[in-house]
């Protein structure tokens, strides 16, 4: 499909409103550098989660001369002008694809099932609930739109509002980003993968709290300057290739090798930051003192448990359900210690985005 599938020109004047909630996901394979309208330089892969999550609420009418903008926008019920510069850019893209949004004022309110200050990401939550929310919008005015097109299309707009974004839709494992080994693949919107492995389909992520400070550098600044690293063009080769090895280890199960490829993965993100002009560190000393303890723990028992990492400090601990109380008393004992005000959340693969 084409970016011009996506463009739906019909306008009519309607009232309603609509209610989405959506995952946050976790990338194996992650997307670090971009171009153009946010397209990735290199296909990504993700966990969706099931209990971090944002529910989006909008209503909408036609708009009416007093209006300035043509949306506001609440979080945890206050109004959030912080939001605007990055709810205005959405919008701004989003209505090239349903211009009848120019005609209408939203009013959006988000809540997170997890912290703000938790120094999750939210940005995946929220953009991919705020663009089904839209669809919901483009429904009311053509109501013969499929499932497929419905799906496909909030993933598109999602992206445009934050790539990983495109990946929260659907679950439990979801690819973005053209990929010779994923059928269906897009540069424009995430793809379901088909053939996964019953371990995965449960896989928990213990998500470590190591500071909840907002982080200093954006993703999208992180991403801009990938443009002048140097080792670039090796990191998008690796990427590519990573996405076929990972492919057949969803669909045998292979959790020794899914170990390998997601701590490599992880380690390679960081790397990308510290070989950026200007460099950046993200993580922090207590981040490596828990990679420290993972492997020690890994290699001293049979417990198949991994981290990986996102745009923070903060460390991801994937493993199988089964593994699930032994994880929790390491955590107790070994971890704690390490995470700001001692917390952390239990998450698990899930299902993806679900109407309220
Ligand atoms: C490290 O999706 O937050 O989490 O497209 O600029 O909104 P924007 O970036 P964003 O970048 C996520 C980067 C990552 C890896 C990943 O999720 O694949």
């Amino acid at each position: 499909m084409s970016e011009n599938d996506f463009v739906f020109k019909p306008s009519k004047l309607v009232n309603g409103s609509s209610s989405w909630e959506s995952p946050s996901n976790i990338a194996l394979i992650k997307y670090w550098g971009k171009y153009r309208n946010q397209l990735p330089k290199n296909p990504s892969v993700s966990f969706t989660l099931s209990r971090s999550k944002t529910v989006t609420k909008v209503r909408y009418r036609p708009k009416i001369k007093g209006d300035k903008k043509n949306y506001s926008f609440s979080f945890n019920s206050s109004e959030k002008k912080s939001f605007h510069e990055k709810i205005d850019k959405f919008f701004f893209r989003a209505q090239k694809y349903i211009p009848a949004i120019k005609d209408h004022f939203f009013e959006i309110e988000s809540k997170n099932t997890f912290p703000h200050s938790s120094g999750i990401a939210s940005s995946a939550s929220s953009m991919s609930s705020l663009a089904l929310c839209l669809m919901d919008f483009e429904k009311k005015i053509n109501q013969n739109i499929s499932k497929s097109y419905f799906l496909k299309k909030a993933s598109f707009l999602a992206r445009l509002g934050s790539g990983s974004a495109s990946r929260s839709i659907q679950g439990p494992i979801v690819s973005w980003g053209q990929s010779e080994f994923y059928n269906n693949s897009s540069q424009l919107f995430g793809t379901p993968l088909n053939k996964i492995s019953e371990v995965f389909k449960s896989y928990q992520d213990s998500i470590l709290i190591i500071d909840k400070k907002e982080k200093k550098i954006s993703s999208s600044l992180g991403h801009e300057l990938m443009e002048s690293n140097p080792y670039a063009k090796n990191r998008f080769f690796q990427a590519n290739k990573n996405m076929g090895i990972i492919k057949s280890i969803f669909s045998s199960g292979d959790v020794k090798n899914f170990i390998k490829i997601v701590e490599s993965e992880a380690l390679s993100l960081h790397a990308m930051m510290m070989t950026s002009y200007p460099s950046f560190i993200l993580i922090k000393p207590n981040t490596l003192s828990v990679i420290d303890k993972v492997i020690k723990f890994r290699n001293s028992t049979s417990v198949p448990i991994c981290f990986t990492l996102d745009a923070g400090s903060n460390v991801h601990l994937l493993y199988p359900k089964i593994n699930f109380n032994r994880v929790q008393s390491f955590i107790d004992s070994e971890l704690l210690k390490f995470c700001e005000s001692k917390k952390f959340i239990n998450d698990e693969v899930g299902n993806g985005a679900k109407k309220k």
